[in-house]
């Protein structure tokens, strides 16, 4: 029987540590809802040490969809760190707290100048009191990759006999390829089954060589239960694995890969427009399923075999990611139902019907004003209502 992978949004965590990623509460709010919509499993919707801001963004997220949607925020293996993300998810219904803390040489030697023992020893410490508070803890043995494999299994035994949760091994710095590090997750795999069944084996991939998503689908191959991942591969320096890549991998390949995620594919794309109007951050235009070309045919052979029979050039449909197969140009002309549509596909939610027609009129008064109207046009009149009202539409 397949096994369903649980997937873990980080868009608002490693893809907001991105410079001039930085979103606002309401901004972040509304990535939050479409998450929701995503049906992705659980949110990672911060760090609250790091700021006053980040706590209560973290916590209004944890208000708005924690009642449907699993949240977590990120804590160094510290007290205070911990007690933050207590303090900010503990109002949602499925609470978890992520702690992360270095298991490779470098970063024992380099980062915390401790041995071995006494960094393992902060660890379980850590997890131990993070159980006083909540009874799902994720570790995360940060640069796993590159961490002496004795020394990493070590940490990830005493982790979990102090009480985690899910265990999260992630390559840090994009540092592995797919064959090692499906290899190094069967053997956690194997080890992790022996000691404790019911602990979840995650996986945390960035994109430095490029392998991200290879790195992520080796590792469900190899036995991982969960995948962390982004909107359009945003995160640290090249990014993180990126979601509708690894969701759309398994579900074109469910049968080699026997798993599956309860993602809502047709929200794929609306997702990855939002990230980057949010963000200002442009997805390349032959992105693998998001980008602009993703599903555009120019040579005349392969539109010849196309008109054929779609199959022939296509291995998933435009409309199983909620791309639009035809383009609605706007102008003066256009009526209410494809400018919903056009704020709709950005992510904006266009439910308060009074207040959609005022935003309706500002645009017809802009289409008047030049011959058509661009998404970012339509960004932009969305965003600018939205300050002026003080509204949500
Ligand atoms: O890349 C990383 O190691 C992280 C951890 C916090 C999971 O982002
Ligand atoms: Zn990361």
């Amino acid at each position: 029987m397949n096994r369903q992978i649980i997937v873990l949004d980080t868009t608002l965590r490693d893809g907001e540590q991105v410079p001039g990623a930085k979103l606002n509460m309401q901004q972040k709010l509304e990535m939050a809802e479409q998450l929701k919509r995503l049906n992705v499993d659980i949110i990672e919707a911060g760090f609250p040490a790091s700021s006053r801001g980040d706590f209560e963004a973290v916590q209004a997220i944890a208000k708005k969809v924690g009642d449907q949607v699993g949240i977590t925020a990120l804590a160094r293996a510290v007290k205070t760190d911990i007690d933050a993300v207590y303090e900010s998810i503990k109002l949602a219904q499925n609470p978890l707290i992520h702690i992360v803390l270095g298991t490779s040489n470098i970063h024992l030697d380099k980062k915390f100048n401790r041995s071995k023992e006494a960094v393992l020893q902060m660890g379980v410490d850590a997890v131990k009191y993070a159980k006083t508070l909540l009874p799902h803890v994720q570790y995360s043995t940060e640069d796993a990759s590159r961490s002496e494999f004795e020394y990493l299994w070590s940490t990830i035994e005493a982790v979990v006999k102090a009480g985690a949760t899910m265990i999260n091994v992630p390559d840090t710095v994009g540092y592995a390829v797919p064959e090692e590090f499906g290899d190094l997750i069967r053997r956690i795999n194997e080890r992790l089954k022996n000691l404790n069944d019911e602990v979840i084996l995650s996986v945390h991939c960035h994109n430095d060589l490029g392998m991200a998503t290879a790195n992520t689908l080796s590792a469900i191959k190899n036995g991982a239960d969960k995948i962390e991942v982004t909107i359009n591969g945003l995160g640290e320096r090249a990014g993180n694995a990126s979601l509708e890549e690894v969701v759309m991998g398994l579900k074109v390949r469910e049968a080699f890969y026997q798993s599956y995620t309860n993602i809502q594919t047709t929200e794929l794309h609306r997702s990855s427009r939002l990230v980057t109007y949010l963000t200002g951050l442009d997805v390349q235009v032959n992105k693998a399923i998001t980008g602009e070309n993703a599903f555009a045919h120019s040579s005349g052979i392969h539109q010849d075999g196309l008109l054929k029979d779609k199959q022939v050039y296509e291995i998933m449909s435009p409309e199983e990611v909620g791309a639009d197969s035809m383009e609605l140009i706007l102008t003066a002309r256009s009526g209410r139902h494809a400018f919903k549509n056009a704020v709709e596909r950005m992510g904006f939610d266009t439910s308060g019907n009074e207040d959609f027609e005022k935003l309706f009129e500002r645009f017809l008064a802009l289409a008047d004003s030049k011959k058509e109207v661009y998404d970012h046009d339509v960004f932009y009149l969305v965003t600018n209502h939205r300050t002026v009202e003080n509204t949500s539409v």
